[in-house]
């Protein structure tokens, strides 16, 4: 036999120790990706730290190009490529207005990008699709303004969307005098999308009838806009929606009977708007129900009364009539009602010796408060009525 084998193995030996020597002092990150961050970097400036975060750090100091990018302070880098990943930017500080051929859009490996709490402005660049492998992206409490990109449709994977607590607008004026904007319909095809927050914006526009196509949506927070029209009743096929805010709109019509197909709601906020009609009897596995400062008629739903894990029911300033809605007094877990501000009538039930125990503060325990003020009840009044408190919408955990 020849000797050949043997020396190719040898030959192979002194390649791949070669391989593993020079792969443990390489530097990790990329050039091209070190290069972008850096211009990144100097697109912006450093400004005040944001008053709402506990520790604000400006990250990009530690960003100086005789180090390995994957060290950087807010930089992930997956440890087999040296591709950067992670972009954590939250609290940075960092200030400035985002330009469409931003050199960001160049680290196109990004999985995650994070660039809450900073003071950035401009738009969203339409190219933002060219960051085409996002799962995450967080843009809250900046200044950004004027429409969502609809390319934002095109990241196929986006699992979490936050765009809380910016001036976005739904409509302004192009050079051509088009208008265009409103959140976009493309966001129907967001179908890996799990949290949409776009909170505290100037969004104006009606709500696109495609979001009902986002089938894993667990959290869906688009209150205090400006939004007008009726709830999508596609809506209704949101079968993983837990947790649904809606108020401080100016949405209008009827509740759509479709909600009450999700059978995962718990938390459901539409208060302050301009809703008119019945309450639908169907509403799913509530435990928090906000229905106040509309013109909702007609009584609670009875069916109401097997709402078991009911825990806060506000249905104050309506139009709502009927007598006390008695069957809500059976509910285990409900401890704050607010009916104030309705037509209910007749006589408080008698029961209440029974069912109020207010020296109890246990969360789990029976009604702790109960607001009646302003209706049309008679006779002896069994309770004490309590001051009314700021009510706040549970947070997505
Ligand atoms: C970083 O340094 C390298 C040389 O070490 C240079 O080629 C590159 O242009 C520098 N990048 C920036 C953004 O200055
Ligand atoms: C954000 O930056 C703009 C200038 O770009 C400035 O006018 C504004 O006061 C800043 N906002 C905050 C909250 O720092
Ligand atoms: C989306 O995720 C799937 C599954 O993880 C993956 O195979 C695919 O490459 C991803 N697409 C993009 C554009 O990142
Ligand atoms: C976005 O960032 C803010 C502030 O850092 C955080 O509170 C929020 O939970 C983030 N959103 C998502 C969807 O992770
Ligand atoms: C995204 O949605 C728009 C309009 O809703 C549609 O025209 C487009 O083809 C969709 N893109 C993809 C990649 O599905
Ligand atoms: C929303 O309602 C308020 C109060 O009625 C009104 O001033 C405002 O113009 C409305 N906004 C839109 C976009 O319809
Ligand atoms: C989403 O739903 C709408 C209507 O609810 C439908 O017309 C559209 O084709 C669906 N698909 C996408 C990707 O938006
Ligand atoms: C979504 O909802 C609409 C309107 O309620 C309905 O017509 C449509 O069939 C539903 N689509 C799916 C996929 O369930
Ligand atoms: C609830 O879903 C079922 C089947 O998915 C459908 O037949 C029904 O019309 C839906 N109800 C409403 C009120 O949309
Ligand atoms: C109903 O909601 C409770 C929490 O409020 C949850 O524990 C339970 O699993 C839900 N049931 C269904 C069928 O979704
Ligand atoms: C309350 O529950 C009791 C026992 O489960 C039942 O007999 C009664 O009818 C219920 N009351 C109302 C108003 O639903
Ligand atoms: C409720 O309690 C008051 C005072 O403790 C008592 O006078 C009244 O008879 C009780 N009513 C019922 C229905 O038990």
């Amino acid at each position: 036999m020849s000797t050949f084998p043997i020396t190719l193995s040898l030959l192979l030996f002194i390649f791949n120790s070669q391989k593993l020597f020079s792969a443990a002092t390489r530097i990790l990150c990329r050039p091209d990706q070190r290069d972008a961050l850096l211009e990144f970097k100097n697109e912006f400036e450093i400004g005040k730290p944001s008053p709402f975060c506990t520790i604000a750090h400006p990250k990009t100091l530690s960003w100086v190009n005789n180090s390995d990018c994957c060290y950087w302070d807010g930089i992930t880098c997956d440890s087999k490529s040296g591709e950067v990943i992670k972009l954590d930017l939250s609290c940075s500080s960092v200030r400035g207005r985002f330009h469409s051929d931003s050199k960001l859009l160049k680290v196109q490996s990004l999985r995650i990008l994070d660039l809450s709490h900073n003071n950035f402005s401009g738009q969203i660049p339409f190219s933002i699709q060219k960051l085409s492998h996002l799962t995450s992206l967080n843009v809250s409490r900046n200044s950004f303004s004027r429409c969502i990109p609809s390319s934002i449709g095109d990241i196929p994977n986006l699992t979490f969307l936050d765009l809380s607590r910016n001036k976005f607008v739904s409509k302004i004026p192009s050079s051509l005098g088009i208008f265009f904007g409103e959140i976009p319909f493309s966001f129907g095809n967001l179908s890996n999308l799990i949290s949409l927050n776009l909170f505290d914006n100037n969004f104006e526009g009606k709500l696109p009838s495609s979001l009902g196509n986002l089938s894993y949506l667990k959290f869906l927070d688009l209150s205090v806009n400006n939004i007008v029209g009726e709830i999508p009743s596609s809506l209704g096929n949101l079968s993983h929606l837990s947790f649904f805010y809606l108020h401080f709109n100016n949405f209008s019509g009827n509740i759509p009977s479709s909600l009450g197909n999700i059978s995962h709601l718990t938390s459901l906020t539409l208060s302050f708007n301009y809703f008119v009609g019945e309450i639908p009897s169907s509403l799913g596995n509530l435990s928090y129900l906000i229905l106040s400062h509309n013109s909702f008629v007609g009584e609670i739903p009875p069916s109401f009364g097997s709402l078991s894990h009911l825990a806060f029911l506000d249905v104050e300033s309506n139009n709502l009539s009927g007598s006390f809605p008695r069957e809500l007094l059976n509910l285990t877990k409900l401890s704050i009602l607010f009916l104030s501000n309705n037509r209910f009538s007749g006589n408080l039930p008698s029961s209440f010796n029974n069912t109020l125990d207010f020296s109890n503060t246990s969360p789990s325990s029976k009604l702790r408060e109960l607001y009646i003020d302003n209706n049309n009840f008679i006779g002896p009044i069994p309770i004490t009525i309590f001051q009314s408190q700021p009510k706040v919408p549970p947070s997505w955990s």
